[in-house]
Order: structure tokens, then sequence, then C-alpha cells
């Protein structure tokens, strides 16, 4: 494992919103030293059905960071949404801040920009992001260090980001009783997200992990803060005891039954251009549905 720079004496100030349409939990991180924040995997709100896009979700977050007088200085993406296009270009507009998602960016491009037939003015080298993170990448928020860590699998650029004591998980994992997301989309495997999920585990034990997403299992309320202590030892897929060899064969099992989610067709789109609509030859917003593509 790489010598990541914990340091669990910083405790950041982390305000959650959860968007009720795509199960998604945004997150403002602020500096507990001075009123610079980062936020980490914004929505923009869709109506699929009528190709209509509107920022409630973004304005409720603008609106906490200008009410807390914060200043924004990164835009955090864990991962390419496949189920919730990201606000960060709009709240960048607003307030600013750096745009950051892991180098593998690349690899997703190039995927997604075969299957939705981009010309070649799609670029496929990330140049869309103000920053591609390397595993062990450090950065400031403010006073606080903060560092990314490559955490393959669910997909292949998928990077956990660690603030302070906070850690910002994004698909590697779940609560406890959620266990881990899917590992079946291009770039994904479960294997790989087996051993990118035992990295997460071996921070310490009190750290806080922030979920990107919680569904309620069992009709419980939605949840999205936990420990690496507690994942060690609740997770149904990944706590005590429980081997790659099990993990592989259930995640495999169980992808091969799921749906596709509802908004992998836009999202993807959208987030490969780091939350950018795409354009028709005029310039209009549009988006494609290749039809059986995925
Ligand atoms: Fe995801």
């Amino acid at each position: 494992m790489t010598n990541y720079p914990v340091n669990m004496d910083i405790t950041p100030d982390v305000k959650a919103f959860f968007d009720e349409a795509t199960w998604t939990i945004s997150y403002v991180v602020k500096d507990p030293e001075t009123k610079k924040c980062a936020v980490v995997d914004s929505v923009m709100d869709i109506d699929y059905a009528a190709g209509r896009i509107t920022y409630d979700s973004a304005d409720e977050i603008i609106k906490y960071i200008e009410d807390e007088g914060l200043e924004l200085e990164w835009l955090i993406e864990t991962h390419v949404h496949a189920d919730h296009l990201s606000a960060a270009p709009y709240i960048q507009k607003k307030l600013g801040g750096k745009i950051g998602i892991g180098e593998h960016i690349k690899t997703v491009q190039d995927v997604f920009g075969k299957v939705f037939n981009e010309g070649t003015e799609f670029q496929r080298d990330g140049s869309q992001f103000d920053k591609l993170f390397q595993d062990g990448d450090e950065y400031m928020v403010g006073n606080m260090k903060c560092f990314a860590m490559h955490t393959p699998g669910h997909t292949p650029a998928c990077m956990v980001h660690t603030m302070g004591n906070a850690s910002f998980v994004g698909d590697t994992l779940f609560m406890p009783d959620g266990g881990s997301a899917r590992a079946d989309f291009p770039g994904g495997d479960a294997g790989i997200l087996f051993d990118s999920i035992q990295k997460v585990l071996e921070l310490p034990v009190d750290m806080r992990l922030f979920m990107c997403h919680d569904y309620g299992p069992n009709g419980r309320d939605i949840q999205w803060e936990t420990t690496v202590g507690d994942e060690k030892t609740h997770n149904i897929h990944v706590g005590e005891g429980k081997t790659k060899e099990e993990f592989v064969k259930f995640r495999t099992e169980r992808d091969a039954q799921l749906a596709m989610p509802r908004l992998i067709i836009p999202s993807l789109q959208v987030n490969m251009r780091a939350g950018e609509v795409p354009t028709d030859k005029d310039g209009n917003p549009m988006l494609k549905v290749p039809v059986n593509g995925l």
C-alpha cells in the first residue's frame, strides 16, 4: 500500500445533501481552520422523459456555500457516475474551484466514446477536467491536506478522497448493510473492486466514511456515514471473514441480475465531459441513445 498522508487530527465539517431522485449524497467539506471548502459529487437534475435539465439540487449547495461565507476550491468527482449527472461545471461557473477526477477517466472516455460514437472533437485525454488525480496525489482545501487513492473495480477511474478524518468512498463501498456497488460496467471487475475495498479498510478504524449512495435497505432510514471499523466488522459483502473468492462469486451472480441504471445513458454522456451537456453540430444541447449499444 502506498504510504498515504493520513492525518486523523483534522476534523472537517461535512454537510450532506441527499438527492431523492437518484439516491445520491453530495457533500460540502469545510476545512476547520479556514473558510475554504470542497464539493464532492454534486447532482444536476434531469427529467429524462422530457429531456429537461434543472438545477434545484445544485442551487441548494450553492446557497449553503454562500450563506456560510465559504470559498470553493475543489469540485471532486469520485468517478464517472452512471446514475446521476454531475453539476460540477454549473457550480464552478457560480463559485469557482477546480474540477478533479481520477486520471483513468481517459479509459472511461475511450470506452464510452466508442459506445456513443463520438467524433474526433470529443477528446479522450481528460482535458475537460481541471485536474486528473493519480494514486497518492495530495492537494489542499484551505490548510487541510487531502489525498486521492485509486480504487478501481466499480469503474476504472474510481478514487476515494480523504480530507482529514473523513474519506469519501464513492461507489467502492455502501453502508455495512448495503454492502458494495456493482462491478459489471465496462472496465469494472469484482476482484479488483475487492482489492480496492481492502485499501479503504486499511485506513484507520476511526476514519469516517461518507457514502455516495444509500438505498435504505430493509426499509431503514437513509444513512451515509460510517467508519472503517464498522465496515470491517459488519459489511455484508466484505466484512469479517469474507474471502475474495466468495465476494467475486456473489458480486458476479448479483450483477448479472441487475437492470441498467435508469439514467445511465444521459449520465455517461454528460459525466465523461466533466458535467457538460454535449451539443449537436449547431451547438444545441443534445443527448444520444445508442440502440442495443450497452
Ligand atoms: Fe457509480
